[in-house]
């Protein structure tokens, strides 16, 4: 079990061992000791599962019992958690359907592509339960009798395609939907899933450190997706080559606060209970859908420039003045990011903070995740830079998650190594020993258990020194900036990565770049 939670937990601690003073040179070797505090508080909650789960028993349920569009149960009609089926999707499930991923082949589906999400949940906090509605508006890609959207756990009251209802059924995390009317390739269809229950987050063996998705914990509800979870809350087509544009509402009784992705467009109370609308007009991955609801309070900064990016955080409203102070970072750190990338790519920006430790963050699209021990400049950095390089470009393919993490991780390091005033090529000399110490493995090829490993995040960042090292700094950047540019809301891969490197800087550095992602050995010094 140990070894197998290694890896993670390495990642984690190197993400935490190289804040405050601790010099990159020490990550490497403090990693296991600071892994075992820093994934305690985790441990608990998230059992590591490695075995694939055989008691995921499919279960089925019909349009027959309730096809009824439109009639969401209030949360206090839902039947109390004894009376509910105990949920049924563990990862991976027992029949598979899905996109084909090389990692997660059961995740997604094909046949259409999803373009917007209205998502409406009335959430009752004091049992953890929603009462929910799912509007999804997608075009077919081929004739269609029937489609499949995921959804894990909970209950599904009725489906109904274009204003009909529909017949469904349920097998693992597949609901799988049979229109009234097939539908024809390249038509518009709007799909409606109304459900309620009590959401689970997932086993998913990709993130042993913690379950997936939906998630209670010490009076708060928040979701932290990545990669499979986010089947937990809302019925979807659950793979980032399909993004969406998302509109969230979120009921809550008053007093509490909602937040999500995007802008806030309204809040309204009524009868003692808050709905807050919440709306992201730009592509999403729905790893990257989130969902807070707590005692918060906003902190206000207004927009970076004209025209930039609005600045808002959000942070348990008894926060200390270290939690908002150590926020105030964010502004530089766009700066310092949109001067190598370009212009930040959504309207808006924040960190949410929990009021209790995470161990990590998450980059959830324009308001990242954060626990009260990881608003830390570098972390924020971390998060900030997924905005670009993971969130507005996501990868095509679970098994390219270096280029989220490599990526996010090297430009961390710049700015850590900025905000410190430490030579940066020393650091990453420093970072190559220690990858040499350690062992550690090219970050493609990777097997699940390590997706979020050291090799993605630290031997990823390494991979694009040594290519900066080889052009030189103009044509590194050039390469940088043309590879967020060319995939800006969309996804990308490995492989359109090296084709670049090949237009900009030859077969010379493409060769280098694939020792450093390919090979077993690590290249020789930086
Ligand atoms: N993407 C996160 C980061 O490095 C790490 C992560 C992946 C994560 N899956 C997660 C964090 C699930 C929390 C929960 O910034
Ligand atoms: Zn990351």
């Amino acid at each position: 079990m140990l070894s197998r939670a290694l890896p993670i937990a390495t990642a984690v601690a190197l993400l935490a061992a190289a804040c405050g003073d601790t010099a990159v040179d020490e990550v490497l070797d403090t990693a296991p000791a600071t892994s075992a505090a820093v994934t305690t508080t985790t441990q608990d909650t998230a059992p590591a599962t490695t075995e694939p789960p055989t008691t995921s028993a499919p279960t089925t349920t019909t349009a027959a019992e309730e096809p009824e569009p439109g009639a969401t149960p209030a949360p206090e009609e839902l039947p109390a958690p004894e009376e509910l089926p105990a949920p049924t999707t563990t990862l991976p499930p027992t029949e598979a359907e899905g996109l084909g991923d090389s990692l997660y082949p059961f995740l997604g589906n094909g046949g259409y592509d999803v373009l917007h999400y209205e998502i409406d949940l009335d959430v009752n906090p004091a049992v953890n339960a929603i009462s929910a509605s799912t509007t999804i508006e997608a075009v077919a890609v081929e004739d269609l009798e029937t489609f499949n959207l995921d959804l894990s756990g909970l209950q599904v009251h009725s489906v109904a395609v274009d204003g009909s209802a529909a017949e469904f059924s349920r097998s693992g995390h597949e609901l799988s939907i049979q229109p009234a009317n097939s539908l024809t390739a390249s038509s518009a269809f709007t799909v409606n899933v109304v459900y309620s229950g009590f959401p689970e987050p997932l086993d998913d063996p990709g993130v042993p450190f913690f379950r997936s998705g939906w998630t209670q914990r010490e009076g708060v509800i928040f979701t932290a997706s990545e990669p499979s979870g986010s089947m937990t809350w809302f019925p979807s087509n659950n793979h980032p080559t399909d993004k969406a544009t998302f509109e969230i509402a979120i009921v809550v009784p008053e007093g509490l606060v909602a937040a999500s992705n995007g802008l806030l467009t309204s809040e309204t109370t009524t009868g003692g209970r808050t709905t807050f609308v919440w709306r992201m007009d730009d592509p999403m991955a729905t790893y990257l859908a989130a969902v807070y609801i707590g005692d918060f309070e906003r902190i206000d900064s207004g927009l970076l420039y004209e025209g930039g990016p609005l600045l808002r955080d959000y942070v348990p409203s008894d926060s200390p003045p270290e939690v908002v102070d150590a926020l105030a970072v964010t502004p530089d750190v766009i700066t310092f990011l949109e001067e190598m990338l370009g212009p930040y790519p959504f309207d808006v920006y924040g960190t949410m903070v929990m009021p209790f430790e995470l161990g990590f963050a998450l980059e959830n699209q324009t308001l990242s995740l954060h626990g009260n021990d990881t608003v830390i400049s570098w972390i924020i950095a971390h998060e900030v830079a997924h905005q670009w390089l993971g969130n507005s470009v996501a990868p095509d393919d679970w098994s390219e998650i270096w280029m989220n993490e490599g990526f996010a991780t090297y430009l961390h390091l710049m700015f850590q190594s900025a905000e410190a005033g430490t030579d940066f090529n020393d650091d990453m000399a420093n970072l190559h020993a220690q990858l040499v110490g350690a062992g550690i493995g090219p970050p493609r090829g990777i097997v699940l258990e390590d997706l979020f490993g050291p090799s993605v995040y630290y031997r990823g960042a390494a991979t694009l020194h040594a290519l900066r090292l080889h052009t030189g700094d103009e044509t590194f950047f050039e390469i940088l900036r043309t590879h967020y540019d060319r995939s800006a809301g969309g996804t990308t891969n490995t492989a359109e990565f090296l084709a670049l490197v090949d237009e900009m800087a030859g077969l010379d550095a493409v060769d280098l770049v694939e020792s450093w992602l390919y090979d077993e050995a690590i290249p020789d010094a930086l």
